[in-house]
């Protein structure tokens, strides 16, 4: 019972991105053109983006920006497609969604 229970809790670590290192990943790679607070930058700031975009499009999107431009509402994409690895891209999409944590709850109320 123990060992599954400790089994689970690692399954369940290891299967989460981590909002911490996505943290990190932003940083490092968005922060130049991403605000997170109203700023202004060259792509959308992150807390709009938190509002109006799932987890999965904003990983998807972050992954390929160019070919999914047009399908997100672009004209054309300047984005650059950037060289991290999967998990970095899961770890930054959790912390960006993170940004609006009451978003499901708003949107389940919207139905
Ligand atoms: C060199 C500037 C630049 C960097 C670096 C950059 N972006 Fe972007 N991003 C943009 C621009 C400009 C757009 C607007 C769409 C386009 O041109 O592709 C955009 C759009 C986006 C979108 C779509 C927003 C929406 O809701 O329509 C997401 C998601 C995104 N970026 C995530 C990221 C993440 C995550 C990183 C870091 C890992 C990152 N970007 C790094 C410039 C950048």
């Amino acid at each position: 019972m123990k060992k599954t229970l400790t089994l689970i809790l690692l399954l369940g670590t290891s299967l989460f991105a981590n909002v911490e290192k996505g943290k990190a990943v932003y940083a490092a790679n968005c922060a130049i053109c991403h605000t997170i607070n109203g700023g202004n930058g060259m792509g959308p700031d992150f807390n709009m983006v938190a509002y109006s975009r799932t987890k999965e499009e904003i990983e998807y999107y972050a992954k390929d920006p160019y070919s999914l431009a047009k399908a997100f509402g672009y004209s054309a994409n300047a984005m650059p497609t950037l060289p991290l690895e999967d998990q970095e891209f899961k770890d930054v999409a959790d912390y960006i969604s993170s940004l609006q944590p009451f978003k499901k709850w708003m949107i389940k109320k919207k139905k």
